[in-house]
């Protein structure tokens, strides 16, 4: 299958096309068009042409478009489960969830649409503002340029493009090398429900020239991206003033306090935290501060937990945990848990590959605070646990992260649980709950090198719009 770029409501052929693998057999899936300058370039400027076609759209149309986005996605939910499953090696269970999570981003996306408001502002607070009625309103940013990445292909691309196109701007996508034929599956998708041509461009194509040529192009206003802290951090370098909205990586906690029941539902969900998509989840569990007097018998319920996990064909109905991304992340994982275990640390389960690319589900305790594996973000199916013997100290550790994306703490006390939400330096603290834990309609983003800006659908239409003020002297 060939696979070209959406540009201006149309296919376009590129100069160069790659060829696109599946992650856990190497099978050849498509040949993707490759967007250099030039077809960023003309995908910039079919978006330009259609900035003030979608400014001017009235709020229920754009509204209706999205909705009818939803109606097609619904219509298709396990057509697009499969293209996730074999694109990304998204075990089919959780690619279906990741479908109805999309599902309900673009329709969190269709009604936060029509409630798009500014407020009034009491002119005569100060002293000569008397005599006026003032009030703002948002505005459309104008062209915006998202870039995805591999591990939600539809969901964190619902989560830009959905936002955008509800707040009246136009979209240049590059989608994640890794997984572009998700996101170029909403080309006709969109064009279908009504969307005008050169609404929204997908361009996949190289991060260093498809994501530098929209970030250096003025007529891009804003840039929206998830990925790693090393690429966002020089893409803001880069950006002068355009707006920027960065979602990064994490090396996500949850403590676990010493009152709480270390029962199957805790445990089942520690696995899930921890493993689901082979981790490869900004805020999957990679670590775990357990009281010292409960460290044991957790160990001893997760490692079991971890092994029941079935691994192997992402197309199995069965199957939890599949391959990662690249083998060469598998080596690297492989790497940083055999350096932990030279300094000390123990492999409590798991530890060593299946196959090239696919890695077992891996506990370990005993892990220096210094090694990758605790104080990096794995993206791999590994979590460290460790034994504390107070939450002040879990705090602590939890803090002490370049990263500060999610948390989450178990706790039965009340004053505990206000103390660590009001202490833990994140972006959102999960009480009685995993930091994995997000709803598409919640702020998600985070602080440190965790990134800037939120998303969550009505907070990153704030993201994407400018306010204006307008005041009428009577
Ligand atoms: C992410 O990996 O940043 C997204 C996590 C999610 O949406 O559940």
């Amino acid at each position: 299958m060939r696979q070209n770029l959406w540009i201006d409501g149309q296919w376009r052929e590129s100069e160069g096309y790659t060829l696109l693998r599946s992650p856990f057999d190497g099978e050849v899936l498509a040949e993707v068009a490759q967007a250099g300058e030039a077809e960023t370039r003309q995908a910039i400027e079919a978006a330009e042409r259609a900035a003030s076609a979608m400014a001017r759209m009235p709020a229920h149309e754009r509204s209706a478009i999205l909705e009818r986005v939803v109606r097609s996605m619904e219509s298709r939910r396990e057509e697009l489960a499969r293209l996730l499953t074999q694109e990304a090696a998204k075990p089919l269970k959780t690619a279906r969830g990741e479908i109805a999570r999309t599902i309900q981003t673009y329709r969190f996306a269709a009604m936060e649409a029509t409630r798009i408001h500014g407020e009034t502002i009491p002119m005569d607070a100060a002293p000569g503002g008397e005599g006026r009625v003032a009030y703002t309103v948002r505005k459309p940013i104008g062209v915006v340029g998202a870039i995805t990445p591999f591990n939600f292909p539809f969901n964190l691309v619902a989560h830009k493009v959905g936002p955008a196109l509800a707040a009246g701007n136009t979209v240049v996508l590059k989608p994640a090398g890794q997984t572009p034929l998700s996101a170029l599956a909403l080309g006709e998708l969109f064009a279908e429900a009504g969307l005008p041509a050169g609404a929204l461009n997908i361009i996949p194509g190289k991060g260093s020239v498809v994501g530098e040529a929209l970030v250096a192009d003025p007529r891009v206003k804003a840039i929206t991206f998830t990925g790693s802290p090393e690429v966002g951090i020089a893409l803001r370098n880069k950006a002068g003033l355009k707006r920027v909205t960065l979602e990064l990586g994490s090396n996500s906690a949850m403590i676990l306090d010493s009152d709480i029941e270390l029962d199957e539902a805790l445990i089942e969900r520690c696995a899930l935290g921890a493993f689901s998509f082979s981790g490869q989840v900004c805020i999957s569990i990679q670590r775990i501060y357990v009281h010292r007097s409960r460290l044991e018998e957790f160990l001893d319920k997760f490692a079991e937990a971890a092994r029941r996990l079935k691994v192997g064909d992402p197309s199995l109905e069965e199957t939890d945990v599949s391959a990662l991304i690249h083998p060469k992340e598998a080596k690297r994982i492989d790497g940083w848990v055999q350096a932990a275990v030279k300094r000390g640390a123990r492999i409590v389960a798991g530890g060593r590959a299946r196959a090239e690319s696919v890695y077992e589900p891996t506990i370990l305790t005993g892990v220096p605070e210094d090694e990758p594996l605790s104080c990096q973000e794995a993206f791999g199916p590994i979590v460290c646990v460790e034994a504390i013997d107070s939450i002040d100290e879990a705090i602590d550790r939890v803090n002490r992260s370049r990263y500060g994306l999610q948390a989450g703490l178990y706790t039965r006390d009340i004053h505990t649980a206000m103390r660590a939400a009001d202490l833990l330096e994140v972006g959102g603290v999960m009480i009685n709950d995993f930091p994995t834990f997000r709803v598409d309609h919640m702020p998600y983003g985070g602080v440190k090198e965790s990134g800037v800006g939120r998303e969550g659908i009505k907070y990153a239409i704030e993201e994407l719009t400018e306010l204006k003020l307008i005041s009428i002297r009577l």
